[in-house]
C-alpha cells in the first residue's frame, strides 16, 4: 500500500497547539496530571481525535482514546502515549506519541479502507509520576487492572492532596478505577523522542527499541542533630547535609567507576529543618538509577547502598534506605520489532537498533502485550526540559512510519 507520508506542517501545527497548554516561560511546559492545564490538554486531545474521524472516550483514570472501528475483530491495536509532564519539562516527551497517534490514523482514515481490527490511540495519563512520586505509569497500570486500593489515598503530591481528591477535581472518579481495566488490546506500540543523542549521531532517522532499561529509585534519609549555625564549634557538629553530600559524591563516583550504560542521578534533595542559622538535623534524597540488564541494576544498587552506608558510618550520622519504586528491563517483542523495521522499510528511511535509557508505559504494557517503540531523534539529546525538540519533518517521519506499522498490524494482520 501507498499511504500519503504525514505533512511535517500538520506535526508542527499539533506540537504547538498542544504546547500551549501549562506553556511556562522558558519555553517549556509544566503540565502535572489532574492540573488545570492536564485537564484542558487532554480535552484538546479529545476535540482533535474526533476532528480526525476518531470515536473518542475517556475512562475513569482519565486516559482519553480515539477509536477506528474493525471489520472483522475486537482485538484492538493500541498505540499512543502520555500528556503529563515533568516539571519545566518540554513540548515533545509523550506529546508526540500521541499527535502521531492521531495524525496517523488521520491518514489511514484518508485511505477510505477500515481496518479489520480496531485501531485505538490512547492519552494516557500520569507516566511521569511527576506530581505524584511513586504513582508511574499510573494511566497505563489503570489499563492492566495494577493499581493498588492503597494508592488512592496513599499517594500525595507535595501539598499533600491525595491522588483521588485530585482526580475529582479534573473529573475521573477513581474509586470506580476497576471499570478501566482493558482485556481487549492486543498489541501496543508507542512512538516517543529519542530522549539521547544516538540517532543524531548515527544520523538515523528512526530508532527501533530494543529493550527498556530498567530502574530503581532509592530513598535515603540521613540524620545528624540540629544545632544552632553561630554557637558550636564545627567538631561538636552532626551535620546531615554534609554527610548527604558526601553520599552523593560518593553514589556518582561509584557508578561511574563501573561505565557501561549504568547511570544514577539524585535529582531531588530536601534539607531539614531548612534554615542559613540551624545545623541540618536531617536530609532526605532520592537516588534514581538505571541499566538495562536486571543484574546490573541489583549491582548498582548494592553499590549504592555500600556507598552510603560508609559515609554514614565515618561521620557517625544514620542513613536510613528504602527502595521506592522499582521497573525492571524490558525486552521489547521480536515480532513488534520486526514489524517496526518493516514499516521503516517501506516508508524508505534510514534505522538504528537503540535501547532505551528512560522508562515508558510500554515497560508496563509490554510486560502482557505484545509491544514495540518506535523513537525520532531529540536535538543533542535534549529531554527532560525546556529544550527539548525534534524538526517537523523528523516528526512527519516518524509519524509516517506509525501509520505504516498501524497498517500492518491491523489492516494486512
Ligand atoms: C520517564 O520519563 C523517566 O524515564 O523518568
Ligand atoms: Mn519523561
Ligand atoms: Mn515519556
Amino acid at each position: 500500500v501507498e499511504l500519503d507520508p504525514v505533512d511535517p506542517g500538520r506535526m508542527a501545527l499539533l506540537v504547538e497547539q498542544l504546547g500551549r497548554f501549562g506553556a511556562n516561560a522558558h519555553g517549556g511546559v509544566d503540565r502535572p496530571v489532574y492540573s488545570p492545564a492536564w485537564r484542558d490538554a487532554q480535552d484538546f486531545v479529545a476535540e482533535t481525535m474526533a476532528g480526525v474521524g476518531l470515536s473518542v472516550s475517556r475512562d475513569q483514570a482519565g486516559n482519553v482514546f480515539g477509536r477506528l472501528e474493525g471489520r472483522s475483530s475486537d482485538s484492538v491495536v493500541l498505540t499512543g502515549s502520555h500528556i503529563d509532564s515533568v516539571v519545566d519539562g518540554g513540548r515533545y516527551d509523550g506529546a508526540l506519541g500521541v499527535l502521531s497517534g492521531v495524525a496517523a490514523l488521520e491518514t489511514l482514515v484518508a485511505t477510505g479502507v477500515a481496518p479489520s481490527r480496531p485501531v485505538e490511540v490512547v492519552s494516557l495519563c500520569e507516566e511521569e509520576g511527576s506530581r505524584f512520586p511513586g504513582a508511574s505509569y499510573f494511566g497505563s497500570r489503570a489499563i492492566l487492572g495494577l493499581v493498588g486500593e492503597e494508592e488512592l489515598t496513599g499517594l500525595r503530591d507535595a501539598d499533600g492532596v491525595t491522588i483521588e481528591d485530585a482526580a475529582r477535581e479534573a473529573g475521573p472518579d477513581l474509586r470506580r478505577l476497576g471499570e478501566c481495566r482493558r482485556s481487549d488490546i492486543s498489541c501496543f506500540v508507542e512512538l516517543h523522542i529519542e530522549q539521547g543523542r544516538r540517532l543524531q549521531d548515527a544520523g538515523a532517522q528512526i530508532g527501533v527499541v530494543q529493550t527498556i532499561a530498567g530502574l530503581k529509585w532509592l530513598r535515603v534519609v540521613v540524620r545528624g542533630r540540629t544545632d544552632h549555625a553561630g554557637a558550636t564549634r564545627m567538631e561538636h557538629r552532626s551535620d546531615a547535609l554534609q554527610g548527604a553530600a558526601e553520599m552523593v559524591s560518593a553514589v556518582d563516583a561509584a557508578v561511574r567507576s563501573r561505565g557501561g550504560v549504568s547511570v544514577a542521578t539524585v535529582g531531588q534533595l530536601r534539607v531539614l529543618p531548612g534554615a542559613p542559622n540551624i545545623v541540618p538535623g536531617q536530609v532526605e534524597f532520592v537516588v534514581d538509577f538505571r541499566d538495562t540488564t536486571q543484574q546490573s541494576v541489583d549491582a548498582l544498587e548494592a553499590d549504592i547502598r555500600a556507598a552510603c552506608s560508609s559515609v554514614a558510618e565515618g561521620r557517625g550520622l544514620e542513613a536510613e534506605l528504602e527502595v521506592l519504586r522499582a521497573t525492571p528491563p524490558l525486552e521489547l517483542d521480536q515480532r513488534m520489532r520486526q514489524t517496526i523495521s518493516a514499516a521503516t522499510a517501506a516508508v524508505g528511511v534510514t534505522t538504528l537498533d537503540v535501547d532505551s535509557g528512560a522508562g515508558h508505559d510500554s515497560q508496563t504494557i509490554g510486560r502482557h502485550v505484545p509491544t514495540g517503540m518506535i523513537f525520532v531523534p531529540s536535538r543533542d539529546g535534549r529531554s527532560h526540559s525546556p529544550a527539548e525538540y525534534t524538526s517537523p519533518q523528523e516528526c512527519a517521519v516518524g509519524a509516517s512510519v506509525l501509520a505504516m506499522t498501524l497498517w500492518q498490524l491491523a489492516w494486512e494482520d
